[in-house]
Parts: C-alpha cells; sequence; structure tokens
C-alpha cells in the first residue's frame, strides 16, 4: 500500500512494547528500538515502522518524503496527570515556600488550592480557555499530543462544570487530545470547613451524577491526604462513583500516608497518583491489584522535598509507573514533560528505556487510550515526537532544554521547527 507520508532515515525510532497490558516490573526494561529507520503514515493512522530505506511499494506520486536524518523518533508523550484549567497563579507563594513554610499549612492558612479556587471561581469560560489553551500550546511544542485534565479548583457544582466544559471545548478545538477527570474532591471548600464528611455527601450526591450525566468526565479522582480527605471517605467517594460507570485514579501518599494506595487497590483504580511516601507493603498491593503508579517528580522539586517516589523499587516489586507533571499552579506549575522525564533519569535513576516507556505506552494505558495511541504499532493513530537528537539517551542527559523539533498529530505536522502551526 502506497503510504500518504514517509519520514525516512531517522537515527533511531523508539518504539514501545504494547502487550495488551501497562508494562510493567522488568517489561519497564524493554523496547524496540529501531536504528536507522521509516515511519510510513496512511491517513491518519501508522502504516508501517521499520528499519533501513522504504520499499517502492510505500512510494506514489502523491506521497510526502520527509528527511529526519540524524534525528529520533517517539510515539507523541502522554502526561497523564495535569490540573490543567484554572484560574490565577501562585508566585505570591513563592517566597513561604522558600522559607520552608511546609504546603499543607499554606493550604490550613487558606492559600493553596484554596486560593486557586477563589481564582477560578470567578474566571469567565474564555479566561479559563485562553489559560489553558496556552498551557496546551507550550506542552505540544515540547512533544505531548495527548493530556489528561482534571477538574477541581471549583469545589462547587457551577465551576466544576465550567473546569470540565472548558477541557471539553479545548478537546474539539486543540491539537492535543484530553482525558477528562472529576476531581470535585481536592480540598474542603471554606464553607464546609469542619464539615469534610457533609461535603462529600456534597460530591456524591449531587455532582457525580451530574458530570455522569453531561458526560463530562471519564475518571474520578480525590485527594487522600492528612487535613484534607481520609481513606474512608476516598473510599466512600469513589467506590459511588464506579457504580456510575467512572474510572477511577486517587492522589495517595504524597506528603503522608493515610491509607490511599489500599483503597486504590481495594477498588482496582486504574491509577495512584504521587506516593512519594508510600509504605513497601502498600506498594506490593498495588502491583497485585495492577494499578499503575502515576509519579510526578516535578512536584518533589516543586515543593523543595527531597522525597521522590521509589520508583526503582516500584519496578523490582512489578508495578507499572507513569511520569507525568501534575502541572497546576501550586505544587508543579510547568508545562514541561522533557523536564520531569529527566528528573525520572536525575533523581530516580530510571534508565532512559524506562523514562520513554512511562510517558508513552504506559501513560496511554493509564488514561485509557491504549488502544489508539502510546505506541508505533501499524494501525494506532500517528501521534509522533521527533526529537533533536540521535538517540534516547541524548534527551535524557541534555537537560532543561527542549530538543522536540517536529510532531505529527493523527498524521498531521502540527509542531515544525520547535513552533506550533495553527
Ligand atoms: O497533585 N495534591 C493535590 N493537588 C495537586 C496540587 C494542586 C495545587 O497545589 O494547586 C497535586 O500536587
Ligand atoms: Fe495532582
Amino acid at each position: 500500500m502506497q503510504a500518504d507520508k514517509l519520514l525516512v532515515n531517522f537515527s533511531q525510532i523508539f518504539c514501545p512494547n504494547d502487550l495488551g497490558h501497562p508494562l510493567r516490573g522488568a517489561e519497564m526494561d524493554e523496547a524496540q528500538i529501531i536504528e536507522h529507520g521509516y515511519i510510513a503514515i496512511k491517513e491518519d493512522k501508522i502504516l508501517e515502522v521499520a528499519a533501513g530505506e522504504p520499499s517502492a511499494s510505500l512510494i506514489g506520486k502523491a506521497t510526502e518524503i520527509v528527511d529526519y536524518s540524524g534525528k529520533l523518533a517517539t510515539p507523541g508523550l502522554i502526561d497523564c496527570h495535569t490540573h490543567l484549567v484554572y484560574g490565577g497563579s501562585r508566585e505570591n507563594e513563592f517566597s513561604q515556600k522558600l522559607n520552608g513554610v511546609p504546603y499543607l499549612d499554606i493550604l490550613a492558612a487558606g492559600g493553596g488550592i484554596l486560593s486557586t479556587v477563589r481564582s477560578t471561581r470567578s474566571a469567565t469560560f474564555e479566561e479559563l480557555y485562553q489559560k489553558s489553551e496556552h498551557l496546551l500550546n507550550e506542552m505540544i511544542v515540547h512533544g505531548v499530543t495527548t493530556v489528561e485534565a482534571k477538574s477541581g479548583y471549583g469545589l462547587n457544582w457551577e465551576t466544576e462544570e465550567r473546569q470540565l466544559k472548558v477541557a471539553r471545548q479545548l478537546n474539539e478545538d486543540h491539537d492535543i487530545e484530553l482525558v477528562s477527570t472529576f476531581m470535585g474532591a481536592h480540598a474542603i471548600p471554606e464553607e464546609y470547613k469542619d464539615r469534610s464528611d457533609d461535603f462529600i455527601e456534597l460530591v456524591i450526591d449531587e455532582m457525580l451524577s451530574k458530570v455522569k450525566a453531561e458526560n463530562l468526565a471519564e475518571f474520578c479522582d480525590i485527594f487522600c491526604e492528612r487535613n484534607v480527605f481520609t481513606a474512608e471517605q476516598s473510599y466512600r467517594l469513589l467506590s459511588a462513583a464506579k457504580e456510575l460507570g467512572f474510572k477511577l485514579r486517587i492522589h495517595a501518599d504524597e506528603i503522608a500516608s493515610i491509607g490511599g494506595s489500599k483503597v486504590a487497590a481495594d477498588l482496582h483504580a486504574v491509577s495512584a497518583e504521587h506516593l512519594m511516601v508510600i509504605k513497601d507493603e502498600d506498594i506490593d498491593l498495588l502491583s497485585e491489584a495492577n494499578v499503575i503508579g502515576n509519579l510526578l517528580p516535578g512536584t518533589t522539586f516543586s515543593l523543595m522535598e527531597d522525597t521522590f517516589a521509589p520508583a526503582k523499587k516500584m519496578i523490582e516489586k512489578g508495578m507499572a509507573i507513569t511520569l507525568t507533571t501534575d502541572s497546576n499552579p501550586g505544587s508543579c506549575p510547568t508545562a514541561n514533560l522533557q523536564f520531569i522525564m529527566q528528573l525520572g533519569c536525575f533523581q530516580m535513576k530510571l534508565t532512559p528505556i524506562q523514562v520513554f516507556n512511562a510517558v508513552t505506552i504506559n501513560a496511554a494505558y493509564s488514561v485509557a487510550r491504549n488502544e489508539k495511541v502510546g505506541s508505533l504499532d501499524v494501525g494506532k493513530q500517528a501521534d509522533i515526537a521527533i526529537f533533536d537528537a540521535a538517540n534516547i539517551d541524548f534527551p535524557m542527559y541534555f537537560f532543561a532544554t527542549n530538543l522536540v523539533s517536529q510532531v505529527y498529530k493523527a498524521g498531521k505536522l502540527v509542531v515544525n521547527e520547535r513552533q506550533r502551526l495553527e
């Protein structure tokens, strides 16, 4: 069959294995790495990926051939945990952070997430849309083609709905595909101070069914943390969400270990997030229950802490992990997934193969888009990131610089020479 596009002469092509489940344990050490190869695209899909030169049968009169000598190709990167849609920013808390004021103390004093809740409640749909679009534009030039986006800066129906509708509209309008998560239980709103059970009831009884009825989110998430929501409240909310057909995630073991991982394992959540202070026995629980660990080393970095999630140990114990930004205005204000991948190497001592598997095939499973993206298997959507690098080691070693030069989304060139094409 003739290709519409032939991307030729890559120095290296990174092809993760799609084994029908997230790569776990030693599977994360494997991938097909093609030296000097090409990618053939037909319409929006991968037609062929192989070493050497394309055969004549792939080339027709209309075939566009692009020379990518010296470059690396990987599947489009997937950022599987972000708090994309929000109002305002929080640089005003930066000096407190520098002076060592803990994240949860800033929250307890009405700042942190609650400060962003105030800015988000007062922002219009258009304001939220523009701000989120700007972030997506930054993400795509860094090689990201699919993004998970959580609500959770409304904590009331009106604003949660607005956030989710912004994400839905951007999914229509932007080249990046968005996967929505409802996170109405992200903090205890000021009007429910000391009445967190009542707030959980409100989220369960009034918000969940509306999200479902309007089909505004596919996943449900909650912040299970000391002084935020307990493991019991998390279990209650997530089991109600599961009954309604939501897939589950949970922010667990970020600052204090209070049972969130066990909730994830018991309810067979798709993923558990953060896991910086996870206990060894909870790693075993997540591993046995096949819960993906979505790890966020940029959050440890940005909180100026030194406890990173024990990624190596998780892999040794058979878990599947991803790396993701947590992009949000407080604990990780960034749009650069490449830097997070580098932290995976520099701080967690992951190998480049483990890192690229984490942000491609495993992240695709984490957002339930594994049948469509996450690898370069024939028939998958042609989402491709192209790096100014001869191999996968280079973009890990040459840090804090955007090395993505081109991005294809569904077969279409959407970033060229590091610039987004409109
Ligand atoms: O994943 N930990 C809870 N939520 C976010 C932070 C949100 C914020 O600080 O605005 C996180 O780190
Ligand atoms: Fe988060």
